[in-house]
Formats: structure tokens, C-alpha cells, sequence
């Protein structure tokens, strides 16, 4: 007999969640995985839209593994976490290679696969193969911790070992692909982060944060996440062979994708023409001949640890020899489509009017 929280849950699965995603019901372990990979760092409503291109592109995973990486890169852009493509693509490579194309379909295989958790294996584990494991994420923290009134903290040793035997007896062992996709469900349109539905809630009545007044205070986090500034100044040099852009290959954020010429600082500050193209030349081979033509405002992306604040400044330039040296391509504007970008380069060039 399974606990009221599961049963109610499961009832309410049944009756009342309307909720309906491609991948809902999904038996194909790829089309699961790639929804699971592309989900960990997106909402549920912008997941949509990837996750369609991505089967149209790449209807199996064969598909997947012989594409050439700057599609998979394009494709993936916007959504962030680059790393996370460049695992989907060894993975790809992988099960294709390895197992022959056949996704495997144990736990601990599927924990094995770049880029899958503990969480994206329960969830692929239960959906694709009906494994009995408990997905366990924020949401779930977020659900158990007001539900049963917990206040350890969910990333502390005891709290992840509490709500990880938590949420392990709570699973409905034989079905654990209803009872994982209805906790998600649920997590995401009723007992969500701000505002959750409390008043119509179906386990209000069994919910201690709801009777004590806790929803709002639950879960606890111990750490505090510290947020690093960044500035970037990215020169964007045009010749009358295009714009120079270059692959970023640091182990850092934005791996793989591609980039203008970049200095990067850590306090923002603006600069002046003049100055603008003092630096220029300070960090880049043979600047000369160059006119600063316009230098944009200052432009903020917040990740989860850092936010990037850039600024973009045009400078046309008319040797031959111009950074011939930094590794750069010369690509022309109408071209520029075709490379992958992090989110702050293609919104400014989308707005640039440049091009
Ligand atoms: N987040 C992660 N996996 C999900 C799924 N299968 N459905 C809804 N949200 C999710």
C-alpha cells in the first residue's frame, strides 16, 4: 500500500493534470534522454521549441552522432550550459558506437552516460524502461520539504541523504513513470516556487507548510550562491573581408561557441573611442589603420553564477594584416548566421542594425 502523498498524487495525475508535452508517454529512450538533457537547464515552454527542432534534425540517435558538432552547437544556442551540448554529442557518439545504436536500459548504464545525473537517470530509467527510481530535483526538494514540513537544509549531508530515502519510499513502485512525470507536473503548476496554488490544492489538507504557514519559508538552502561580475569587451572588427570572429576554447563558459575579439575585465566601465582603441591595439596584432565607429551600451547577462555585462565596439579597419596573428576567421556579415553565438552576441546582433 502506497503512502497517501503517493496516492493522492496518482489520483490527482489521473483526473485533473491537463498537462501535455511531446514527450509525455514517450517509450523511444532518446526522444526521452534528449527531452530530459534539453529540460535540466530549461522551462517546460522554451524546452518546446528545442526539443522539436532537435527531433526534426535528428530523428534517432545515429542521426545525432554523425552531425556535424557546429549544427548541433547552433541548434542548441540560447539555451545555455554548453558543456551540456558537448556531452549530448559524446553521448550520442556513444550509445550509437558502444551499444549499436541500442539505448541501455540499466540504471547504472544509464548513469554512466555523459551529462546524466541521478535525476535524468531515474527520469529516463522510469519513463523508457518503468525502473523503479525517484526523480529528485528542486521541484521535488521544493514539494517534499512543505509537504511533510521539512527544514534541514535540502544541500546540506543530512538533507540531501533525508530527502533522497524521502522521496525513494514515496515512489510508486509499479508505476514510476506516472508517478515521476506527475510529480514534475505537479511541482510545476501547483506547488510552484512563487505563488503556488495552495487554495486549490489536493493535499492541502495533508500539507504541514500549508497548516503552520511555512509555504513560503520551505525549502531551506545552506548556501548562498555568490554571484562573480564579469565585464567583456568585445571589438568587432570589420574588414573588407568580413568580421572577425573566433571559437572559444577556455574551459569556462561558452565553450565552443564563437565569439568577437575579447578583452575581458572585471569591474563595467564604459570607455571612450579613444581609449577603446588604445586597448584594441594593446591586445590584438597590427591594429592600425582602425576607426572606432560606434561603441553600444552596456549590455547584462545574468548565468547562474556570474553576470556578464558587454560591451560591443565596431571598428573598421583596413589592413590586410589585422589580427592575423590572433587565430581569428574572417566571416561575412550574411555568413554570421551560420555560427553558433551566446545569447548576449546574437541579441546585440539582432539590434546592431549592422547586419
Ligand atoms: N523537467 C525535467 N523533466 C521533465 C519532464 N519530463 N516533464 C516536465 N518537466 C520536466
Amino acid at each position: 500500500m502506497s503512502a497517501p502523498f503517493t496516492q493522492q498524487l496518482l489520483k490527482w495525475n489521473k483526473k485533473e493534470n491537463k498537462r501535455s508535452m511531446p514527450w509525455k508517454g514517450e517509450k523511444d529512450p532518446y526522444k526521452i534522454w534528449l527531452s530530459e538533457i534539453i529540460l535540466q537547464q530549461t522551462r517546460v515552454e522554451q524546452g518546446l521549441d528545442y526539443y522539436n527542432r532537435f527531433i526534426k534534425a535528428f530523428p534517432t540517435v545515429k542521426k545525432l552522432a554523425a552531425a556535424p558538432e557546429q549544427q548541433v552547437f547552433k541548434l542548441w544556442e540560447g539555451l545555455g550550459y554548453y558543456s551540456r551540448c558537448k556531452n549530448l554529442i559524446a553521448t550520442a557518439k556513444i550509445i550509437t558506437e558502444q551499444y549499436k545504436g541500442r539505448f541501455p536500459n540499466t540504471y547504472n548504464e544509464i548513469l554512466q552516460l555523459k551529462g546524466v545525473g541521478p535525476y535524468t537517470a531515474a527520469a529516463i530509467g522510469s519513463f523508457a524502461f518503468n525502473l523503479p527510481y525517484a526523480v529528485l530535483d528542486g521541484n521535488v526538494f521544493r514539494v517534499l520539504a512543505r509537504y511533510f514540513g521539512i527544514s534541514t537544509p535540502t544541500d546540506s549531508t543530512d538533507g540531501k541523504k533525508l530527502f533522497s530515502c524521502l522521496a525513494q519510499e514515496l515512489l510508486a513502485k509499479k508505476q514510476p513513470a506516472d508517478y515521476n512525470q506527475a510529480l514534475m507536473d505537479f511541482g510545476a503548476t501547483i506547488c510552484k516556487p512563487q505563488q503556488p496554488l495552495c487554495t486549490i490544492c489536493y493535499q492541502k489538507n495533508e500539507c504541514r507548510a500549508f497548516a503552520n504557514n511555512w509555504v513560503a519559508q520551505l525549502p531551506v538552502k545552506e548556501k548562498k550562491i555568490i554571484v562573480k561580475k564579469r565585464c567583456f569587451y568585445y571589438f568587432v572588427f570589420i574588414s573588407n573581408k568580413g568580421i572577425a570572429i573566433k571559437k572559444r576554447m577556455a574551459a569556462d563558459i561558452w565553450q565552443n561557441l564563437y565569439e568577437f575579439a575579447l578583452v575581458e575585465t572585471t569591474e563595467p566601465k564604459g570607455l571612450d573611442k579613444k581609449n577603446a582603441l588604445l586597448l584594441a591595439q594593446k591586445h590584438f596584432d597590427n591594429v592600425s589603420n582602425a576607426t572606432v565607429e560606434r561603441i553600444s551600451v552596456p549590455l547584462s547577462q545574468k548565468l547562474s553564477h556570474q553576470t556578464i555585462t558587454a560591451y560591443f565596439i565596431i571598428i573598421r579597419i583596413s589592413s590586410s594584416k589585422a589580427l592575423l596573428t590572433n587565430g581569428f576567421e574572417w566571416v561575412p556579415a550574411k555568413k554570421l548566421i551560420n555560427y553558433p553565438f551566446p545569447k548576449t552576441i546574437t541579441g546585440w546582433l539582432a539590434q546592431s542594425g549592422l547586419f
